[in-house]
């Protein structure tokens, strides 16, 4: 399935169709980005209505958003189960016949260390999304977490194995973007990702490199929100 256009509204129904899979007395981890935060609101809307859950937000934004909602808060460290983690993505591979089907570049909000540490300890990952982020093969930017002292020796590594690595500057302000662990984000370009799984694991092996955006093997689920309902791309 692919087609084009990522609305509010598509984004929205992923979010709210997402959050239907949340149960009394749930840990849920919470995502970043716009399409989560519609799930993170419908949550608040069942919390209103007497649902209980823990949330494990994954950014600063989710947590600020989680607070407003009225979700309670909690950490990996304080629980044994993290029941559903719900998180958005920048490109899904959507093609059944291929090895990578379901494999994410996540990383557009700079988040994806702490959201891959908690979508990797949930029992259920599920993925949400407009139709926008479906593709055949993977072919976005990867963002890479560094060190800041790592940040140049990291560049020239990406050189060596043939990407292009821009380090992300902050829109509202001169200076690179920190992530909310305080360290700085080369956006690397590969062109089309031809094995997912081979550059997951050369890019975790880079000194320097705290986390890579690329999740392989993670998701369990994906709603894609259309402008009239929900797929599931699974
Ligand atoms: C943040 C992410 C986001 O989930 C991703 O960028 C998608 O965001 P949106 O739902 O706003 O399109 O990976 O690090």
């Amino acid at each position: 399935m692919k087609t084009e256009g990522g609305t509010p509204a598509a984004k929205r129904r992923a979010g709210e169709r997402a959050a239907e899979e949340v149960e009394d007395g749930f840990v849920v981890g919470l995502g970043t980005g716009s399409t989560t935060a519609s799930a993170i609101e419908a949550i608040g809307e069942a919390v209103a209505d007497g649902l209980e859950v823990q949330g494990i937000p994954t950014s600063f934004q989710s947590r600020q958003l989680a607070l407003e909602v009225g979700i309670q808060l909690t950490t990996l460290e304080a629980v044994e189960t993290v029941d559903l983690a719900i998180d958005g993505a920048d490109q899904i591979v959507d093609d059944p016949g291929s090895s990578a089907h379901g494999t994410l570049i996540k990383g557009g909000g700079a988040a994806h260390a702490r959201e891959k540490l908690v979508d990797a300890a949930a029992d259920r990952f599920v993925v949400v999304a407009d139709p926008s982020k479906l593709t055949d093969r993977l072919e976005r930017s990867v963002p890479l977490e560094v060190l800041p002292d790592a940040y140049t020796v990291v560049t020239a590594r990406v050189h060596e194995l043939g990407g292009e690595p821009t380090l992300r500057e902050a829109k509202r302000k001169d200076g690179p973007v920190v992530t909310d662990n305080g360290n700085l984000v080369l956006d690397c370009e590969f062109g089309a990702i031809a094995d997912p799984e081979e550059l997951a694991a050369t890019l975790s092996s880079v000194p320097g490199v705290v986390e890579h955006g690329l999740f392989v093997d993670l998701a369990d689920a994906t709603y894609v929100g259309l402008e009239e309902g929900t797929g599931d791309a699974d």
